[in-house]
């Protein structure tokens, strides 16, 4: 017999967390009282006023896996800026790199001959020969879009439902309860209807994959190859091959984001599980912090992108950005890469990730909870359902706001914090197995606060 929730404590329990917060935060409620005057919602960006604290911590300092307030409370970050910070807060090599880089100039619209060491070594990890440099992961996948328009002259880009790839018009899409397409809840000023240009279908459910790319409207598939920003939904055995089969046979190219499953080791999931994207996007932490991404391609597509364009007529078309592959973008890279996020650091990581989820499930099994826990590498995530969900769809009719809001709460209370939006956790290069274990202690007594 699992435990119930009775959401009565629920609510009690949350009020008196909110309490101790804002008891133990009076410089960031200060702060935030005043930031108001002059930015929206008293925030620099609209996302940070999605924790569970009823005001933001403001940051003083953070290094390694862990930050300071401004209240001069430490924090362990299982949160790590939601994977932008995954080699840890100023990793020393990546800092080094770059306060040297921006001594020496930042941006001259000149590539500088680190371009060629991150290149090489992105083609070594994900198998693409060709690379290019933007700003953010979003400008990766947008970029990568219009080049699958563009070479195979179809409109479409088919998505799976829940997924999020960054402000890209046509992944702002899910599918709504009678199957037909809709905007992501919430998407602000959408330029066109989705339906115009995307599919959306569920995760690992091969007969609409088949169904979906069978007209042969469909640009590209975009997908990360474990969701991850519904939680960690993992691909069923042979969904990933029959995913790599139907796009080839239908002429449909295959762009994998590896933003966040990066996780899974140094090549992401398409080292770990010899995957053959025909393009790769990747952002986020590959510069510590730094704003940069990169997107690459085989041979095979760059074969076409030539027969389509003559590249050098293409201006500024589309792709590209005055700012993209600065020099600074390219030192963070290097030292990240080369340094940091290094093959022996997944070494570590990932275990860690491992008995962070151990650990979770032990508090889960002694307390008979109808949750379950997973992992994707140095990633973690929890749900309150009782079996891993399939696909979006189902990890999205999972989601409990008031419980998570609570979990969060009760953890940052107790100097944790863990990523908003969902339960999940990062295990960044000097995370300790006693960070893990603290993590589980806490765990446990938000467990039995609410159940016991
Ligand atoms: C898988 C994936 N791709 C792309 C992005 C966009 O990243 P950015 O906001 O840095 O452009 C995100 C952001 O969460 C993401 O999770």
């Amino acid at each position: 017999m699992f435990a119930t929730l009775d959401r009565g404590r629920l609510t009690a329990l949350t009020g008196d967390e909110e309490r101790l917060f804002a008891a133990r935060h009076p410089r960031s409620r200060e702060l935030f009282d005043k930031a108001g005057e002059h930015l929206l919602d008293g925030v620099p960006m609209n996302w940070m006023t999605r924790w569970a604290s009823p005001f933001p911590l403001f940051v003083r300092e953070a290094r390694g896996a862990r930050f300071t307030c401004v209240d001069s409370h430490e924090y362990l970050d299982f949160c790590l800026g939601d994977t932008g910070a995954m080699a840890g807060h100023a990793p020393p090599a990546a800092v080094d790199a770059i306060a040297q880089q921006a001594a020496r100039g930042i941006t001259t619209m000149l590539p500088t001959e680190d371009s060629l060491w991150v290149s090489a070594e992105l083609s070594r990890r994900f198998g693409l020969q060709y690379w290019q440099v933007v700003l953010t992961a979003t400008d990766a996948n947008r970029n990568a879009l219009r080049i699958a328009r563009d070479v195979t002259g179809r409109p479409k880009v088919l998505i799976f439902n829940w997924c999020y790839h960054g402000s890209v018009d046509e992944a702002l899409a899910t599918l709504r309860d009678d199957g037909s397409i809709g905007l992501r809840p919430g998407t602000v000023g959408p330029a066109v209807d989705p339906q115009l240009t995307t599919k959306v279908i569920e995760f690992n459910d091969v007969a609409t994959l088949e169904r979906a790319l069978e007209p042969g409207d469909v640009a590209c598939v975009l997908a990360e190859p474990a969701l991850t920003n519904i939680g960690i939904v993992l691909p069923e055995p042979g969904y990933l091959d029959a995913l790599r089969r139907l796009t080839r046979e239908t002429g449909t190219l295959l762009v994998l984001d590896e933003t966040h499953t990066i996780c899974a080791g140094p090549g992401g999931c398409t080292g770990a599980w010899g995957l053959e994207p025909d393009m790769v996007t990747l952002g986020k932490p590959i510069g510590a912090g730094i704003p940069c991404a990169v997107y690459g391609f085989g041979q095979a597509v760059v074969d076409r992108v030539h027969e389509s364009w003559d590249y050098h007529a293409t201006d500024v078309s589309g792709i590209g950005g005055t700012l993209a592959g600065n020099a600074l973008s390219l030192a963070a890279m290097r030292a990240t890469l080369g340094e940091v996020l290094t093959a022996e650091t997944f070494a570590h990581t990932i275990p860690l990730g491992e008995r962070f989820c151990d650990g979770v499930q032990a508090v889960i099994d002694e307390s008979e909870l109808p949750w379950v826990v997973r992992h994707l590498g140095c990633r973690t995530e929890y749900w309150p359902r009782p079996v891993p969900p399939r696909n979006g769809g189902e990890a999205d009719a999972a989601e409990d706001p008031e419980l998570d809001r609570f979990m969060h709460l009760f953890s940052l209370n107790r100097g944790i914090l863990i990523t908003p939006f969902h339960n999940m956790a990062l295990m960044a290069p000097t995370t300790t197995e006693e960070d893990v274990d603290r993590h589980t202690a806490v765990f446990r007594e938000a467990v039995a606060a609410l159940f016991g």
